[in-house]
């Protein structure tokens, strides 16, 4: 009998090598927990392209039965490769492995549909689809939503004025998420139902939470009570709920603003065909996950740094002053902004809210220099890229000033991603940044308040895991209070004052 022939290594990228019975879980557990800063280190150690595990045998994220493992790079060749490539680097739907449990019973049916859209729509049919979405994000359409982001703004900022405590206390990143909630949901399906958000937005906010929580990847069970139970149930009414509004506005008949009206004119010039009932199902669920909490991100990681940064934030209030004489901004005005855009590029080149790019090989490949298996999870590191000294000198220095100087390609700079992948509704998101910003600075000063350490947290989007804590002030231009004694990780990312 001849010797077994020994199972090659997926791959010999380097990286750390697994501890016997629970190295991989390890690495795993300590990639969720801080993804950006266990993928820093392993950087620094191994260089641009690393395993989470040497020689594979995890799995992240992929939707397909069979994973070899996972790699992260970071620096614009390996950028511009992966996500240039559309054949080879494909992406998935966003519930990752729970797609596979589609077909499973008539409960997991929604699955084919939730959270699926346009993330997992490849080759051709990603371009075909993504030509349908595009007259949705066109600039002339950016005018409707750019006032329903000034009224919603308003009326939230209102809201902040009515307690009249000096030293109110608020969690700015719970706040920024109900302020992008109901704009996403004004602009995504037509409703603006106050702060609470609409249905169908707390409906898809709670189960995308869920997704991610420990409890559904510990405990499948379909029983009242478990959290499994309460996902299936929610995915279910986003398919009523959203057939529901489609059926409306079917019989309504009429040419509506929002994203899904849009969308449900679409059509394609050559075959006249349009979206279909199951796609429109799946875009409009993507389209809101991807759109809110990555502004309400943006928006609370740039309010910390200019917090922390007084003279550059007495510089933006003395812009907006000058140019918006207290009124909110047109997209005219916004263009007469230049400080106010370096500081939103900035932010997110310091803190990129979303700091991953996500890939699976559809074929076997070449990255790097090392070979790829099918079916490998590259992710390709935003927010590492955006810290490499060769490119951005003093890389952890919030300084506003270098987009004077400076103009890097989508490879070296991409917050919202590049090639055909690249946001859809990155035009969208820097208007409802720069329109939030503008109105909530001129009228409030924000101080900001070091009770709980400043860590991150999240893998899709970067979040602050124990919020955001700011004291509201009317605007009276005292930007020294609340400078320095910020705590936490993020110290790591961004040089502060002590
Ligand atoms: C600061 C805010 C935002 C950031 C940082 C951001 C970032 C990104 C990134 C990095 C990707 C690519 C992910 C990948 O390739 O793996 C992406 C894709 C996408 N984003 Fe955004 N995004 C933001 C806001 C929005 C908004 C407001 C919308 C819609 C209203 C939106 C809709 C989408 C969609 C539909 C895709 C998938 C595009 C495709 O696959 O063709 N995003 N975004």
């Amino acid at each position: 009998m001849t010797a077994p022939i020994p199972r090659p290594l997926a791959y010999d990228i380097p990286g750390p090598k697994p501890l016997p019975l629970i190295g991989r879980t390890l690495n795993t557990l300590q990639f969720v927990k801080d993804s950006v800063g266990y993928t820093r280190q392993l950087f620094n150690e191994y260089g641009n392209l690393v395993s989470l595990v040497e020689g594979g045998g995890t799995r992240l994220y992929s939707s397909r039965s069979a994973c070899p493992g996972t790699v992260f790079a970071c620096g614009p060749e390996l950028t511009r490769q992966v996500t240039t490539q559309q054949d080879v680097y494909h992406k998935g739907p966003l519930t990752g492995p729970l797609y596979r449990l589609r077909n499973h019973s008539e409960r997991t049916k929604p699955l084919r549909h939730f959270l699926v859209g346009i993330f997992a729509d490849n080759d051709d049919r990603h371009l075909q689809q993504r030509k349908l979405m595009m007259p949705a994000f066109h600039r002339q359409r950016l005018q409707s939503y750019a006032q329903d982001m000034v009224t919603i703004t308003e009326d939230e900022l209102n809201q902040l004025a009515v307690d009249p405590d000096p030293d109110q206390i608020k969690d700015i990143s719970a706040f920024m998420r109900q302020v992008t909630l109901r704009i996403a949901t004004k602009s995504l399906f037509g409703e603006d139902v106050g702060s609470k958000g609409g249905k169908t937005g707390s409906i898809i906010q709670e189960a995308f939470m869920l997704q991610v929580s420990p409890s559904i990847k510990l405990l499948r069970l379909d029983l009242p009570g478990l959290a499994w139970h309460r996902y299936l149930s929610l995915a279910a009414q986003y398919e009523s709920v959203v057939r529901g509004l489609i059926a409306t506005k079917k019989q309504r008949g009429s040419d509506e603003p929002d994203v899904l009206s849009m969308l449900m004119q679409a059509q394609d010039e050559e075959t006249k065909t349009g979206l279909t009932e199951e796609e429109l199902l799946g875009h409009v669920g993507v389209i809101f996950v991807a759109g809110h909490e990555t502004s309400a991100n943006a928006l609370t990681w740039t309010l910390f740094l200019l917090s922390q940064h007084p003279q550059i934030m007495a510089d933006v209030v003395d812009e907006l002053a000058a140019v918006l004489q207290g009124e909110a901004p047109s997209l005219e005005k916004l263009q007469q902004l230049p400080l106010l855009d370096r500081v939103v590029k900035e932010s997110m080149r310091v803190l990129a809210p979303v700091p991953w790019n996500g890939r699976v090989t559809a074929k076997p490949t070449e990255l790097g220099g090392y070979s790829l298996p099918e079916g490998t999870e590259v992710l390709v590191s935003i927010s590492q890229t955006h810290h490499m000294s060769e490119l951005y000198p003093n890389p952890e220095s919030f300084d506003p000033s270098r987009w004077e100087t400076i103009a890097p390609t989508a490879y070296e700079y991409n917050p919202f991603s590049a090639g055909p992948r690249i946001c859809i509704g990155a035009g969208f998101a820097m208007m409802e940044i720069k329109i939030v910003l503008a109105m909530l600075l001129q009228r409030y000063r924000l101080q900001f308040v070091p009770k709980n350490p400043i860590d991150r947290a999240g893998i899709i989007v970067m979040t602050p895991k124990h919020g955001m804590l700011m004291k509201i002030h009317r605007q009276d231009r005292q930007f020294n209070e609340g400078v320095g004694g910020v705590k936490g990780n993020i110290r790591d990312m961004v040089q502060l004052p002590q």
